[in-house]
């Protein structure tokens, strides 16, 4: 069976996707699956996370630190086995850079029943305590869905 791939996807790739990143990597790492995350703009290339996402991960015993913020391309769509997108924006950004129906299908948003992880990236630190709330409980459901498959 291919290998499972996990991208999480938000628009900066600096303060949500890599919050999802450290924290489904938390909950798989006795199992043999690859998780990356990235943003749809290139405004943070190269950045480290956010000091708010990197203070809340930490908090929770996950370190984000070493992260660097890196751009979705087309090519994450041949690497990646499920693409998960933080936002209904974010959701429509990548789907517009997919050439086929498989690609489409990879792509879902992260949270269920369209509900989106919220961008607090001009709010304050109360915020990122939840986000990171509802990214711990999607992860346990995906761990889960991804056991199952
Ligand atoms: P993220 O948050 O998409 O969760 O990483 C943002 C980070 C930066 C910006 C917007 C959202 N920005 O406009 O620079």
């Amino acid at each position: 069976m291919e290998k499972t791939k996990v991208l999480m996807v938000c628009l900066g790739n600096i303060c949500r996707s890599p919050l999802a990143q450290g924290i489904l990597e938390s909950k798989v790492k006795e199992l043999n699956i690859k998780v990356d995350s990235a943003g749809t703009a290139a405004y943070h290339i190269g950045n480290s996370p956010d000091p708010r996402s990197i203070s809340v991960a930490k908090k929770y015993g996950i370190d984000i630190s070493h992260q660097k913020a890196r751009q979705f391309t087309k090519n994450d769509f041949k690497v990646f086995t499920h693409i998960f997108a933080m936002d209904r924006s974010n959701y429509e950004n990548i789907i517009a850079k997919a050439s086929s129906i498989e690609d489409h299908k990879k792509v879902n948003l992260i949270l269920d029943d369209q509900n989106e992880v919220p961008d607090h990236y001009y709010g304050g630190a109360e915020g990122f305590e939840n986000c990171f709330t509802l990214l711990n409980n999607t992860c346990n459901r995906i761990v889960k869905s991804l056991n199952d498959e």
